[in-house]
């Protein structure tokens, strides 16, 4: 291994080089406006992939955005380790809150990461995680390191719910077939505090659209007379919490897993600050269901949040306006055992039983998932607990997130193969918002890492 530390040492700023190349392909898989970025940001991947040494790397259109996939088979009688990522960004808006260019990279000193953090849209999520796993096999290759087989695959849809990935895993089952799916695409607690993803959140994704009149009116002439749509939309949405912030869709909680005393506590024992925590985000207080922690609330507790609501003149200055319809994107994360089509319908039969007869009410289901909870006995999570032990010279802690990759349980469900999540995001990264940023000490602290994960497991496997 010292080897590869020497390499990794010679060729650091090369690697930082090139994810800030990639960086600037602005692959936003939301927008069709940029769909041939997304291409272009696949090919740069199949590109890295072949220079470091990858097998039958391939791009593998979708009827959304394509797949990257590559291999290298060392001997068959290995164990074989698939590596999934996403090469596709979040849009990258607002804009005008961005401190310097979503796609124009630059490296900044923060409290979190004095030693730089790197600045772009995706740097952390999760093109910077996904580079990471490029460097580290490259590094392998070049020094005759790897020590099991490999398979990359890399999706462009992720942010967009991995709509096409699902038929791909099952048309290429064969191709596909590994003992272990390993995930950078998680956060760790901090640069000092390593940790392993044991859970995600599942979700349900509704937009609802609400029509009073067939047309927008004059507010004077009409209002106080006809149902205005925003009024009640938001008089709706108001209803689907309580005073305790519990939601009120019946049946909604009916399936939440229970967990156990025991496990709340060792959950509530793990290094957390809500000092901290309230401070980073200037705000007085928290926020959420009763009687609960905000590390529960955020990993063993489902929730409901508006994403965005829209309607009416939102233009300069004042228009007097009655509209028409008033529109509003609503997201469940979802725990162990809460089916999203179920919780969908609970939710759209609900919402439409609430809606005053003034009001037509429409309800239209985007992507879901479901939720995942990762054994931490099995040799998978060993080889990423002893990897992170032999880098950040400390046990790392096992702990649910409560963010959602809903393609992990359908991994297991279609190819029947368990994943773990080894991320090396900080949660104060800024994800999905303006000045998403990756630490430089995150990213190479990566690279360090994935070696010794392929190493542990491949010994754990011969035992
Ligand atoms: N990488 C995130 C999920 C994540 C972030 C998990 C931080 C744990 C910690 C992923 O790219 C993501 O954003 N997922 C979406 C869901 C998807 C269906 C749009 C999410 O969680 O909102
Ligand atoms: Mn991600
Ligand atoms: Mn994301």
């Amino acid at each position: 291994m010292q080897q590869l530390a020497n390499y990794h040492k010679e060729h650091k700023d090369r690697y930082l080089e090139e994810l800030m190349d990639w960086l600037r392909i602005p692959s936003v898989s939301a927008d069709p406006a940029f769909k041939k970025d997304v291409v272009k940001a696949a090919e740069f991947l199949k590109k890295k992939l072949v220079k470091a040494g990858l097998d039958n790397v391939s791009i593998n259109p979708t009827k959304g955005h394509p797949i990257v996939y590559g291999e290298k088979i060392i001997d068959k009688k290995l164990p074989t380790v698939l590596v999934y990522g996403h090469y596709d960004v979040q849009p990258p808006d607002p804009l005008d809150l961005w401190e310097s260019g979503p796609f124009e990279p630059v490296v900044k000193k923060t409290k979190k990461h004095p030693k730089g953090a790197i600045f772009a849209r995706g740097a952390c999520d999760d093109k910077g995680q996904v580079y990471m796993h490029v460097k580290a096999f490259e590094a392998m290759m070049k020094n005759k390191a790897l020590p099991c087989n490999v398979k990359y695959m890399i999706e462009g849809e992720e942010e967009v719910g991995s709509v096409n990935l699902e038929a791909f895993c099952k048309k290429n089952k064969k191709k596909l077939a590994c003992d272990v799916i390993l995930i950078s695409d998680t956060s760790i607690i901090d640069n000092k505090t390593p940790s392993i993803t044991t859970g995600l959140r599942g979700m349900t994704y509704v937009e609802v659209e609400v029509t009073g009149a067939n047309r927008d009116l004059h507010s004077g002439v009409y209002g106080g007379a006809v149902a205005n749509p925003i009024n009640v939309l938001s008089k709706m949405i108001a209803t689907l919490q309580d005073k305790k912030n519990k939601i009120t869709i019946p049946g909604f909680y009916d399936d939440v897993e229970v967990v156990s005393r025991k496990e709340r506590k060792a959950m509530n024992e793990a290094p957390f600050s809500i000092n901290a925590y309230k401070r980073e985000l200037k705000i007085k207080e928290v926020h959420g269901e009763d009687k609960y922690t905000t590390l529960e609330r955020t990993s063993i507790r489902p929730t409901l949040d508006v994403n965005g609501m829209w309607g009416g003149y939102i233009g300069e200055g004042a228009k007097t306006v009655l509209p028409s319809k008033a529109f509003a994107k609503i997201s469940m994360r979802l725990v162990p055992n809460q089916d999203p089509d179920k919780i969908t319908k609970l939710f759209s039969d609900y919402f439409k039983s609430i809606a005053p007869p003034s009001v037509r009410v429409k309800v239209t289901p985007h992507h879901g998932g479901h939720p995942v909870v990762t054994p931490t006995n099995s040799i998978e999570y060993k080889a990423a607990h002893l990897a992170m032990k032999e880098t950040f010279k400390k046990d790392p802690i096992p702990q649910r997130s409560g963010g959602s990759i809903p393609i992990v349980a359908l991994f297991e469900k279609v190819l029947g193969v368990k994943s773990v999540l080894m991320g090396f995001g900080l949660n104060t990264d800024d994800i999905h918002s303006p000045n998403e940023h990756y630490g430089l000490f995150n990213f190479y602290k990566g690279i360090e890492t994935i070696p010794f994960y392929f190493h542990y497991y491949t010994e754990l496997k011969k035992k």
